[in-house]
């Protein structure tokens, strides 16, 4: 009996270590990536089709945002607006716009709540660290953000308080095993941020055992560059480009990912039009010539937050897709700005991010003592990288380790 017992106690024991040993996950989705939801209190919408008031609704994805003509509604729901007196942004007028499921995955694991169609995201991802022993709330949380800003915007709504305050907690919740923080997309940038620029050496070193970006735009992507010369759906047929185009022109998040300046050279050309061709060193007088009239204050503001790269300063994983088409160019006729791009030249990248965005952390490699290790994945897309069962299994051995 009580060789038993001590047989259940080393059994216990033996269980206890493993869990303590598999180190916790925080997840800095994308853009686009995580749901926001809406209440609305307005005197007046820009069609009879729109609320003007109502309780907390998904604003991000609701598939109402497909019928024809529910784009404005959507579009002024999601706009931010700019005081000029105060230099601040602001929700449009009588509109609150909040973040769900910070701490959890439920706002990342799918990003729509109705019961049609689900937009998938993270879920793949949640079942398989599921599948492994993790624990939702616990061991595997989210830290979803209003997607719509850069990163001194979200210092400024308390985003990076509230990240640090999370790992911290993750970590003591699970027997102060340190974190790892995992990035996709736009939240490449938005945590290297918070790493380089916001978070202490001393608390990172004990804090966070390892940073994983997946598909990172650290350096920009053409991709950004139609949302705000001539409007990009997104996926959603039925919504009207030059609708949309309002909503990425004021968002920050957006102008962020314009191609480095660091990364494409003077002399290649990004738009052309018939009158002229434009590089990463013109966006000035792209603004201009698309009547994009705040588009220069807004560079201005977040072209130098991460412009230089700095290096996380933690161990480093940076895992990315390549070998998809990726626009390197877009070519527009006599329709420009207002009409969509009549050709495209691609190059390599993950269909979304230019290959050499996802590779600026190699830049880092001799800026920090700490490894760096990159790894590219042939043929898996940008939004794949958080689905993918090699990336998944890879990631997996570098948790349990
Ligand atoms: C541009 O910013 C000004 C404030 O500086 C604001 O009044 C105006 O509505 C903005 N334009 C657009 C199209 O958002
Ligand atoms: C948007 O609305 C939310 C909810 O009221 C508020 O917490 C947040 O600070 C607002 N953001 C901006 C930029 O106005
Ligand atoms: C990087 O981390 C090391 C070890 O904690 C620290 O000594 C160094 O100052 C850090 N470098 C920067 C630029 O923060
Ligand atoms: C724009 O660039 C294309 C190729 O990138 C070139 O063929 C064309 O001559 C350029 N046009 C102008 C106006 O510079």
């Amino acid at each position: 009996m009580m060789y038993v017992t001590l047989a259940l106690v080393l059994f216990a024991h033996f269980f206890s270590v493993q869990s303590t040993t598999r180190s916790p996950i925080v997840i800095v989705p994308g853009l686009l990536g995580n749901q926001l939801e809406a209440k609305l209190d307005k005197d007046s919408s820009p069609s009879i089709l729109c609320k003007k008031k109502s309780d907390w609704f998904t604003l991000w994805v609701n598939l109402d945002l497909a019928a024809p003509g529910v784009d404005e509604c959507f579009v002024d729901n999601v706009k931010l607006r700019y005081d000029e007196n105060t230099k601040e942004y602001y929700n449009n007028s009588g509109v609150e716009v909040r973040v769900p499921g910070f701490g959890t995955t439920d706002s990342i694991e799918y990003l729509d709540n109705s019961a049609i169609y689900k937009y998938p995201y993270f879920n793949k991802f949640v079942k398989y660290f599921e599948g492994l022993g993790y624990t939702k709330g616990k061991d595997l949380v989210g830290a979803p953000f209003d997607w719509r800003f850069a990163p001194d915007q979200l210092s400024k709504l308390g985003y990076y308080d509230a990240l640090f305050v999370l790992i911290e907690d993750t970590y003591r919740n699970n027997g102060e095993t340190p974190v790892t923080l995992i990035a996709h997309s736009l939240g490449g940038p938005i945590s290297l941020y918070f790493l380089s620029k916001i978070a202490p050496s001393d608390w990172k070193d004990s804090t966070i055992k390892q940073y994983i970006s997946l598909s990172g735009a650290f350096g920009g992507s053409l991709h950004v560059l139609l949302g705000i010369i001539s409007g990009d759906v997104e996926g959603v047929f039925t919504a009207r480009p030059l609708v949309l185009r309002e909503c990425q022109r004021s968002n920050p998040s957006q102008v962020l990912l314009l191609p480095s300046t660091q990364l494409w050279k003077d002399d290649e050309v990004l738009v052309v039009q018939p009158k002229r061709n434009y590089t990463a060193f013109n966006y000035e007088e792209l603004f201009t010539d698309i009547s994009y009239t705040n588009g220069s204050r807004i560079y201005n503001e977040v072209k130098s937050l991460i412009s230089d790269f700095p290096p996380p300063n933690v161990t480093h994983y940076c895992y990315y897709g390549t070998d998809v088409k990726t626009i390197d160019t877009y070519i527009y006729g006599d329709s420009f700005p207002n009409g969509p791009p009549s050709g495209f030249v691609y190059g390599n990248g993950d269909g979304t991010v230019n290959a050499r965005s996802l590779q600026t952390c190699n830049l880092w490699k001799d800026k920090q003592v700490y490894p760096v290790t990159m790894k590219s994945y042939s043929k898996v897309s940008h939004f794949d990288m958080v689905s993918d069962e090699n990336v998944l299994q890879d990631l997996g051995k570098l948790l349990s380790t």
